[in-house]
């Protein structure tokens, strides 16, 4: 897939499947995107911002109140011109607070604000909590 020219929100949620995005980051930087990683916290118990901040070559978001934004608005800023929003791992935590609208981290509230940017999920959990 020829992603030159697009701008990717990836989004990480916390599950065991973070440590392949790293590898998704990276297979879409070849394929010509650019990556901006948002994770939750729980997401940074699995693979630390260092790493995906230094594969991206962009700052990485975690909260939603961070200082390097001038106007504290990631949660707009970020989708802003963005071409997708792919959160890969998604948690079943992360798909029920989004389907009932809950933006209580920088993550939900940047789906909740993304306006026409269409969002991708990857669910990532194990069989009882998927039928759950
Ligand atoms: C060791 C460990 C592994 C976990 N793996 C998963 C997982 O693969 N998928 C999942 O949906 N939740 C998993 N969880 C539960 C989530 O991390 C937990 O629900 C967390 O609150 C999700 O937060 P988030 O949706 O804000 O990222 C795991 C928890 C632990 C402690």
């Amino acid at each position: 897939m020829d992603l030159s020219g697009k701008r990717i929100i990836l989004g990480l949620t916390g599950g065991i499947a973070c440590y392949k995005s790293a590898e998704l980051l990276r297979r879409m930087q070849d394929q010509g995107a650019t990556v901006d990683v948002v994770m939750t916290e729980a997401a940074t118990r699995f693979i630390t911002p260092a790493t995906l901040q230094a594969l991206s070559g962009r700052p990485v978001w975690v909260d939603a109140w961070d200082e390097r934004m001038d106007n504290r608005m990631a949660h707009i800023n970020l989708t802003r011109g963005a071409d997708a929003v792919l959160v890969a791992p998604a948690s079943t935590d992360f798909l029920a607070r989004t389907a009932h609208g809950l933006a209580d981290d920088l993550l939900t509230t940047l789906c909740v604000a993304r306006g026409a940017v269409p969002l991708l999920v990857a669910p990532a959990m194990n069989h009882e909590m998927w039928t759950h």
